[in-house]
């Protein structure tokens, strides 16, 4: 059997503590095994977007037999929740922070939901916004694959233009079936709603039954293991070259190398800033280039920050690679990406 180099070896995925509150998406096990999250076996709930995690606590403690994840890519909210839930010894709440369109994807396994709850999402108002709402048909679409069949989006807005645009979507998703039904109180209580009914705006709240048997599941992306990489022959000059930043397309996206900095204190060892995009996933990531043997240098994606290792960012890889073998002269001997 092969025996994967430790310098490209990727980590294993993380097994949190049993009494984790706030957990680092891209570290676990994609999709996470809740039951082994929780500690139990409980219907499985998902919010997007929890703001203060207020509704979230309290649905929580009222429903304890139920388990509920959230998520939210604010940093500030995910702390202030965070606070809330051990203050209140919520114990049923697993807190992430990531965006709902790619962590849905990664985080759950097939019809593992029983339902998702959207409370006053950003509206994106302009036109050309729109591509930024969340309620489109792909998220539909993906969410009608982790939903257990005949499983909930609920939806609570003050944005009129937003809940007809997500009930549009809906039925384009051929998935959704849009059904009537009056709003738990609770839902016109969180921070968003309290603020909307004090200024006099209505409120709306609709629920999408979603069956999803008849759509493709789209797996998470797989961990790749080794993690991208490139040997190279020859050793990185002394005198660093001109860098200009880098952009380069990328399957569905593109590539951006920012800069090019040598690590403190060392000939040996250079780092590249790297943004890369492709549909609702960006990620800033790091590339490193360092001698590995006399002689030898090697090109990979550092661990920092735990990538995702999508096309693009293998592309990053392929991105630095390409400008030291044509920008630095040097060889390369081996693409691994
Ligand atoms: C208007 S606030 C509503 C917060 C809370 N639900 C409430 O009703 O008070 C919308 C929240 O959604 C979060 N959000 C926006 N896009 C998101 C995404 N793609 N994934 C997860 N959360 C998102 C924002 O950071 C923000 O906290």
């Amino acid at each position: 059997m092969n025996q994967i180099a430790p310098d490209v070896a990727t980590p294993p995925p993380y097994a949190p503590p049993a009494d984790a509150v706030l957990l680092p998406w891209r570290r676990l096990a994609h999709p996470v095994e809740w039951s082994a999250a929780f500690g139990r076996r409980a219907p499985l709930h998902l919010e997007v977007g929890f703001g203060d995690g207020r509704f979230t606590a309290r649905r929580a403690l009222a429903e304890p037999d139920a388990d509920f994840v959230g998520l939210e890519v604010s940093g500030t909210s995910v702390l202030r929740a965070w606070r809330r839930m051990r203050r209140d010894g919520v114990r049923n709440v697993r807190l992430l922070k990531a965006p709902a369109e790619v962590a849905v994807r990664q985080l759950f396994g097939p019809g593992v939901l029983a339902s998702i709850t959207v409370n006053f999402p950003d509206p994106w108002p302009k036109d050309r916004h729109e591509h930024h709402r969340l309620l489109r048909v792909p998220f539909f679409r993906l969410a009608a694959t982790r939903l257990a069949p005949g499983g909930e989006i609920r939806l609570a807005s003050d944005h009129e233009p937003y809940v007809a645009f997500a009930v549009a979507e809906a039925e384009r998703s051929g998935v959704a079936r849009r059904e009537r039904r009056a709003p738990p109180p609770e839902v016109f209580e969180t921070k968003y709603a309290l603020k909307w009914r004090d200024q006099g705006k209505p409120l709306y709240y609709e629920v999408f039954v979603l069956d999803g048997t008849d759509v493709p599941y789209d797996p998470p992306i797989a961990r790749s293991d080794p993690m991208p990489h490139a040997l190279l022959t020859g050793a990185l000059p002394t005198d660093a070259p001109v860098f200009e930043k880098l952009v380069v397309p990328a399957d569905g996206g593109h590539v951006v190398v920012h800069e090019a900095a040598r690590a403190l204190g060392r000939d040996d060892r250079w780092l590249f800033r790297v943004t890369v995009d492709e549909g609702d996933l960006i990620q800033q990531l790091l590339v490193v280039a360092q001698r590995r043997t006399e002689g030898e240098l090697i090109v990979r994606l550092e661990s920092f920050g735990d990538p995702l290792v999508t096309p693009a960012a293998r592309a990053a890889v392929a991105a630095v690679t390409d400008w030291l073998e044509g920008s630095v002269g040097l060889r390369v001997t081996a693409r691994n990406y």
